[in-house]
């Protein structure tokens, strides 16, 4: 259809974003789009050409909102993801491709999957947010990240208002990142990705954590793998449905093992992780938990007691009091270590 004759997008003014936010903080954004699928994405397109206006708005892509921090209300376009569906599109020998809608809920696409004896992804049981998020920053948790099992994304280019699919390749994965940081940050919605899952699955136990947990089973099957994952989740990590954070607020910062041998040299107790690149991650939950932050709180927003990495909405927070209390956090650290921690979330 030419775009002339394209209806115009249903655009819903004065959004609240409160329930939209893993971090529960209460902001507005002027106009967001409920993306149910890619003619919700051409007819915006249409409008955009149109409507110089509308195209000079700040826009934000909006999945399950478990990964920014808003530091107030935001005076641009949210595209919130709404689709869902789940599909098996492909199987061989060796695997079985599994698709999903991008607004479908990552731990609903874990179940899905292990209800079908489909593993692979049961390391990554429990994560908040969606599925269109999750190659975005790469999500990962007990020793595997997404991009394992990454097959490929089709995603809408709001620019050009063409589809366009990418590889794993064409998505530079990184830890907890991807391309979708960077040049393709807010001018690519994702509408579906798809997985690659082992015909011949094989637990992945080498996180010390997990493998302690089901110490006491001879060969764990993959939902006695994802039950223990969730265990350990729900110890350690508060439910942003009780508690508003977003997951690890900063980065385990990646350092030469020269730095961290001499930080050793002076913190005996210092955890860290060689990595295969010859670099050293840290533990940044450890560093500011030494730094006496774990529990305390600046404001209306505190540092979890049971994980110093992960940052809380004690009640009422504003994007302004995550913000000054993750500075303070940082002063802290890079004081005491020399360690520059870089925030995990996006800042909008
Ligand atoms: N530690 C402390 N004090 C703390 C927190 C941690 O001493 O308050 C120590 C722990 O004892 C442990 C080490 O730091 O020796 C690492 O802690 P943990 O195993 O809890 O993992 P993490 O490095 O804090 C990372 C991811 C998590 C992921 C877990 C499990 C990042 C930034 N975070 O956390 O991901 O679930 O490993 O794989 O890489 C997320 O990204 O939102 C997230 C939750």
């Amino acid at each position: 259809m030419p775009p002339s004759l394209l209806p115009m997008p249903t655009l819903l003014p004065n959004f609240s974003l409160r329930t939209h936010n893993t971090f529960g903080i209460d902001a507005v954004a002027d106009l967001c789009l409920p993306v149910r699928g890619v003619d919700d994405l051409h007819a915006l397109h249409a409008a955009l050409l149109a409507d110089p206006a509308l195209r000079r708005l700040p826009r934000l892509v909006l999945g399950g909102g478990s990964n920014i921090v808003l530091t107030g209300d935001f005076h641009g376009l949210v595209l919130h993801s709404c689709s869902r569906g789940i599909d098996i599109v492909g199987q061989d020998a060796q695997r079985t491709l599994v698709r999903a809608a991008a607004g479908t809920g990552w731990h609903a696409l874990v179940l899905w999957t292990l209800a079908r004896q489909l593993g692979g992804l049961e390391n990554l049981s429990l994560i908040p947010g969606t599925v269109g998020a999750a190659p975005i920053q790469n999500i990962g948790a007990y020793g595997v990240e997404v991009e394992r099992h990454f097959h490929a994304l089709t995603a809408f280019d709001l620019d050009s208002g063409s589809v366009f699919t990418l590889d794993r390749a064409a998505c530079r994965f990184g830890y907890r990142d991807s391309i979708f940081k960077h040049g393709w940050r807010d001018r690519a919605v994702i509408l579906d990705v798809t997985f690659t899952l082992p015909r011949l699955w094989v637990a992945d136990l080498r996180y010390a954590e997990l493998a302690t947990a089901l110490a006491g089973i001879a060969a764990p099957d993959m939902q006695q793998v994802s039950d223990a994952v969730i265990a350990i989740r729900q110890r350690k990590l508060p439910d942003p449905a009780v508690i508003g954070n977003a997951g690890s607020f900063f980065k385990n910062p990646l350092v030469s093992r020269a730095t961290r041998d001499a930080l050793l040299a002076h913190h005996p107790a210092l955890v860290s992780h060689d990595q295969a690149d010859g670099s050293t991650k840290l533990a940044a939950g450890w560093l500011i938990d030494q730094c006496g932050w774990k529990g305390r709180a600046l404001g209306a927003a505190g540092v979890y007691h049971k994980q110093a990495l992960v940052l809380v909405n004690l009640g009422g927070a504003r994007g302004a009091d995550v913000l000054q209390l993750a500075l303070a956090i940082q002063a802290d650290v890079l004081q005491r270590f020399g360690v520059q921690l870089e925030p995990e979330p996006i800042f909008v």
